[in-house]
């Protein structure tokens, strides 16, 4: 496996390796989430590129760029083992050099659910995405579905763009207790971390709900806002039920939904989300 910090010598060792390429695009503190993409990349082409890269230009002024937490040498060993080809780990400058200034503005779906908690956080996301393709040019990209959002906005920028690359979504890996790998769980302190599962719980909790026919979207966020916050640990951004391609909430639940939700654990804030659809 290769390891490249620069964009000349990721572009060198690229032109070396055979096609289809498959590109997964990562913040580094892997775990099984990352590990779920990366399988998925090597099965479906004969090249695999992962980037490693904590973008500062997705984190708020206070967002935690600087306690996102980074263990590079835990990452190599996890993509070698993984028998990923090329590694490409720039620094900041590498991306960002002195005098930058042009952005993606990635529209409408970028304002609701985590935008309008992190305003331009999709557009910190939609520039490096769009830079990190323009200079690997993978056939296949791979996002995971715990980031519906993202993964839904990364969609449309390739079309609307024309951006030729196939997005592929992956499904969200859990630990035994159902919490939703993330980098950011590391963060959690013992008894926040046995706090956490409350996210997954209240999904669950909302999906029974679904299930036995409730309809009334406010039936279901009421349920979901009183077992959150039984939790004293837990702080609710968001609870959301929206259209699973407009993101618009819904008062009426008769059709696909995506239940979604921002909470605090203490000091870190996590999120996840499921998908329901109601039998026909
Ligand atoms: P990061 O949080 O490192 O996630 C990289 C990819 O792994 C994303 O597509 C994310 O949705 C996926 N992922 C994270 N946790 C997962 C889980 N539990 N199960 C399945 N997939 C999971 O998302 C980013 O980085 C950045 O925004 C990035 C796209 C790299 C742009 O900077």
């Amino acid at each position: 496996m290769e390891y490249v910090t620069s964009i000349s010598k990721l572009q060198e060792a690229i032109a070396l390796l055979p096609r289809p390429l498959g590109f997964v695009p990562t913040m580094g503190s892997l775990h099984s989430g990352h590990a779920s993409l990366v399988r998925r990349a090597c099965a479906d082409n004969r090249t695999v590129v992962v980037s490693i890269f904590v973008n500062p230009a997705q984190f708020g002024e206070s967002a935690g760029y600087e306690q996102y937490p980074r263990d590079f040498d835990a990452d190599l060993r996890l993509l070698r083992k993984e028998k990923v080809d090329l590694v490409f780990a720039p620094p900041v400058t590498e991306l960002y050099p002195a005098g930058f200034d042009t952005w993606i503005d990635p529209g409408r779906l970028a304002g609701r659910l985590e935008g309008e908690f992190r305003p331009g956080h999709f557009q910190g996301v939609a520039t490096i995405v769009t830079k990190l393709f323009n200079v690997v040019h993978p056939t296949r990209a791979y996002f995971g579905e715990k980031d519906a959002q993202q993964l839904l906005l990364i969609r449309k920028l390739v079309t609307d763009l024309n951006l030729g690359i196939r997005v592929i979504g992956m499904e969200t890996v859990r630990e035994a207790d159902g919490l939703a790998f993330s980098s950011r769980n590391q963060l959690l302190s013992c008894t926040e971390r046995l706090a956490a599962p409350i996210l997954i719980q209240s999904l669950e909790l909302a999906r029974q709900e679904l299930q036995r026919g409730v309809t009334d979207a406010h039936v279901v966020l009421d349920r979901m806002r009183a077992l959150l916050m039984a939790e004293p640990l837990a702080q609710i951004d968001y609870i959301s039920l929206a259209h699973p391609d407009t993101l618009e909430e819904l008062t009426v639940v008769d059709g696909p939904v995506l239940v979604s939700l921002a909470v605090w654990i203490g000091t870190t804030r996590l999120i996840d989300n499921i998908r329901h659809e109601p039998r026909a």
